[in-house]
């Protein structure tokens, strides 16, 4: 499985801290199946310097280096998590900003978490029109998008692709609003791929294995590859791909998914 939206990278924001942590995650995520992570650090967090993109690459490498060392299999790729702000674009094509995986065609956008901007959609569509493929990230646990379906539908056909985070379909993981958001998109074949967005050890830990494991014995097989598998490889290669062919001859089994998403309402919230 490839990760593309992880906290790995140790010191530089609400992750991880120590550069311990981040090689435990690495065993953790591999022995769940992940092959590839993209750390996406914020780029500015709690007063600090903004994080360029060469310190981004440098303590990538050098984590890299301490996976190896140690002989797990897992690479981390270099990549942020970029706000959505109206200078997007160019902060992105100057350099300043980082693509996902650094690959030059595919960004990770976070959206404003409380109210969405009225120009919000223009500025996806001016990234669409400049050729980047975009991800917004966890639109379930947005409040300002996660009671907006309509507006996410939207977005979806403009050819942006939702990437819904695994702890939103996870039982006990997730606030009731944001679980409730993630198995609506789910069940209108809106989620384009599914990421951990994993921050720490414990709380919001890497857990694409029980989420593969869970979309799985929902929506079968297929789904489950391709948003955990198919379509963070292909968007990293800058390859975009339909979502028909992600959720094509899906069955479902409605009776579980609403037994699971009673399952998850009916626990204690811990999102933030
Ligand atoms: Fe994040």
């Amino acid at each position: 499985m490839i990760d593309i939206h992880t906290h790995i990278l140790p010191g530089v924001d609400d992750g991880l801290q120590h550069i311990g942590e981040a090689l435990l995650m690495a065993e953790d995520a591999a022995a769940q199946g992940v092959t590839m992570m993209v750390a996406t650090p914020h780029l500015h967090w709690a007063g600090r310097q903004p994080l360029s993109a060469a310190q981004i690459r440098e303590s990538v490498e050098e984590l890299n280096g301490l996976i190896q060392a140690k002989g797990v299999q897992l690479t981390v790729l270099p990549g942020c998590e970029i706000p959505l702000q109206p200078d997007l674009l160019q902060r992105l094509q100057s350099g300043e900003w980082m693509s996902l995986g650094d690959s030059g065609r595919v960004v990770l956008v976070e959206p404003p978490w409380e109210s969405w901007l009225p120009s919000g959609r223009t500025m996806l569509q001016s990234l669409l029109d400049a050729g980047w493929i975009v991800v917004l990230a966890h639109p379930e646990r947005t409040p300002a998008l996660q009671r907006n379906l309509p507006l996410l539908e939207d977005l979806v056909q403009m050819g942006v692709y939702l990437q819904v985070t695994t702890g939103s379909l996870i039982p006990g993981r997730a606030s009731p609003a944001a679980a409730r958001c993630a198995y609506e998109l789910m069940e209108h074949r809106l989620v384009g791929v599914v990421a951990s967005d994993c921050h720490g050890l414990n709380h919001r830990r890497c857990d694409m294995g029980e989420a593969a494991e869970l979309i799985r014995r929902t929506y079968g097989r297929h789904v489950a590859q391709m948003l955990t598998t198919g379509v963070p490889r292909a968007l990293l290669r800058g390859e975009k791909v339909q979502l028909e062919q992600v959720w094509k001859n899906t069955r479902t089994d409605e009776s579980r998914w609403k037994r699971l998403l009673r399952a998850v309402l009916r626990r204690e919230t811990d999102d933030g």
